[in-house]
C-alpha cells in the first residue's frame, strides 16, 4: 500500500515514497544515488530505535553506510551543531558525487540538508523522516536552516533532497504528543486548500493516529502531494507557497512567547494559530462561523489544543505576542503577513489586517 509522489522541479525533480516498512527497502531505493562512503546522520533517540535497521538495509544493498549520531533537540540546529556535523561529514570521506542521508525529525533534516548544501559547495542528500511533522512537511520542499540568537531558521538555503523515504511504521515509536503535533500540519493541508480532504480527516484522522496503517499512509501521502504541487509551482515562496504558513504567524509568536519550550511544541502552536486565523477571518466577515467551529471541533476531537488558554502556565501577554509578530520573517514593509480563510479549504495571504482585530483575537 505504498504511494509515490513526484515533486516536479525539472532536472531537480524527486520522488517521495510513503508506506509501511519502507526502511527495509531503503538500500534498493538509494543504491543508484550514491557511491563510496555514505554518511547516515541521526540523533541519539532515533539512532537507538531505527539506525541499526537502516544501516543493515543500506549495507545489504552494498552501500558503505557510515553512522553519525548527534544529540537530540533543537539546540543542535545551530552554528555549533553545523560545525560539528560538517567536521564529521568531512571525516566520513563522503565526496562531492556521493550522498548524505538524514534519518530523523525536522531538526536532523534541516541541519543535515543545510550542511549538505554547503559542504564542498553542495552534496546530494536524502531524507528519511521519522516524525510525522517531518514526513508531511519539513522533509519535502528543500527548505534547510539553522537557528541563531536572532531567531529560528534565519540562516539557511534551499537545497532539494534527491529522494524522500517516509516509512509510516517508524511513527509507532513516536510519543503521542509529537504524533499529534505532526497531525496539526496534516489538518493544515485540509484547511488551506482541500475541503474534501478535511472531511476525510474528520472521518479517519483519529483512526490514523491510533494505528490504522492504511489511513496514516493516505493522510501522509495526500499531505505530501499537496505540498509537492505547491512547491513545484512556487519553489522559492514568491506567492502560493506562503499558504503553507497558515497558523504560523500566530503560532510562532506563541512559541516565542513561551520561550520555544516544552510548554508548546511547534505543531501545537500551529494548531492554536490556525484556530486564531479562523477566528480572525470570522471577525473580518471573510469566513462563516460554522467553518471555524467545525475546524476547532476537529482539532479538539483528536486531542490538539485550539486556544491560547490551552497552553499550560501563565497566559502570554497580548503586547508581547504582537511584538513577536512584528519580528517574524513574514513581516514585509512593516506589515504583518497573515494567511486567512474564506472558508474550509480556501486560504489566501494578506498584509491588510487591522491591528485592532488581531488584538481582539489575541485577547479573547
Ligand atoms: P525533532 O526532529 O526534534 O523530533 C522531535 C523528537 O522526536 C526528538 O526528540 C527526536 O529525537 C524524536 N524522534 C524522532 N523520530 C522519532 C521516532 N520515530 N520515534 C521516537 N522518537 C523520535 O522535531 P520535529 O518536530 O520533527 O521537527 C521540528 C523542526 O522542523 C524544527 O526545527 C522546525 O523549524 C523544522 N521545520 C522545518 C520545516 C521545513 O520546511 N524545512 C518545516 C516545518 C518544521
Ligand atoms: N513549511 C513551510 C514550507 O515548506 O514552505
Amino acid at each position: 500500500m505504498s504511494e509515490t509522489i513526484t515533486v516536479g522541479l525539472g532536472a531537480r525533480s524527486y520522488d517521495i515514497h510513503v508506506g509501511p516498512g519502507l526502511l527495509g527497502h531503503a538500500g534498493a531505493l538509494l543504491r543508484n544515488l550514491t557511491h563510496g562512503p555514505t554518511p547516515v546522520v541521526s540523533d541519539a533517540h532515533v539512532a537507538g530505535l531505527h539506525l541499526d535497521r537502516t544501516l543493515n538495509a543500506l549495507r545489504n544493498a552494498g552501500i558503505d553506510a557510515r553512522p553519525i549520531v548527534l544529540e537530540p533537540g533543537e539546540g543542535i540546529k545551530s552554528f555549533r551543531g553545523l560545525e560539528q556535523l560538517c567536521g564529521d561529514l568531512l571525516a566520513s570521506g563522503v565526496d562531492r558525487g556521493g550522498l548524505i542521508v538524514a534519518l530523523g525529525g525536522g531538526v536532523i533534516g534541516d541541519l543535515t540538508g543545510f550542511a549538505a548544501g554547503i559542504l564542498k559547495r553542495g552534496i546530494a542528500f536524502a531524507q528519511i523522516p521519522t516524525t510525522l511533522l517531518a514526513q508531511v512537511d519539513s522533509s519535502v520542499g528543500g527548505k534547510t536552516a539553522i537557528n541563531t540568537r536572532q531567531g529560528k531558521n534565519l540562516v539557511g538555503l534551499f537545497h532539494q533532497p534527491r529522494i524522500v523515504i517516509a516509512d509510516t511504521e517508524v511513527l509507532a515509536t513516536l510519543p503521542r504528543r509529537e504524533l499529534l503535533a505532526g497531525y496539526a500540519e496534516i489538518a493544515k493541508y485540509g484547511a488551506l486548500g482541500d475541503r474534501d480532504f478535511f472531511e476525510w480527516l474528520e472521518g479517519h484522522g483519529a483512526a490514523a493516529l491510533s494505528g490504522d496503517g492504511a489511513a496514516m499512509v493516505h493522510a501522509v501521502a495526500h499531505s505530501c502531494r499537496m505540498k509537492a504541487d505547491i512547491v513545484a509551482r512556487d519553489e522559492r515562496e514568491s506567492g502560493e507557497r506562503a499558504l503553507l504558513n497558515l497558523g504560523h504567524t500566530f503560532g510562532h509568536a506563541l512559541e516565542a512567547a513561551t520561550g520555544f519550550s516544552d510548554r508548546l511544541l511547534h505543531g501545537e502552536g500551529v494548531a492554536i494559530g490556525m484556530a486564531l486565523a479562523f477566528q480572525l477571518s470570522v471577525a473580518l466577515e471573510l469566513c462563516a462561523g460554522q467553518d471555524a467551529d467545525r475546524f476547532v471541533r476537529h482539532l479538539r476531537a483528536v486531542g490538539l489544543p485550539a486556544a491560547i488558554a490551552d497552553i499550560p502556565g501563565p497566559r502570554p501577554a497580548v503586547d508581547l505576542l504582537l511584538e513577536h509578530m512584528g519580528h517574524d520573517k513574514k513581516v514585509k514593509d512593516g506589515r504583518i503577513h497573515f494567511v486567512l480563510l474564506r472558508g474550509l479549504g480556501r486560504a489566501f495571504s494578506t498584509s491588510e489586517v487591522p491591528l485592532g482585530a488581531v488584538r481582539d483575537v489575541l485577547s479573547s
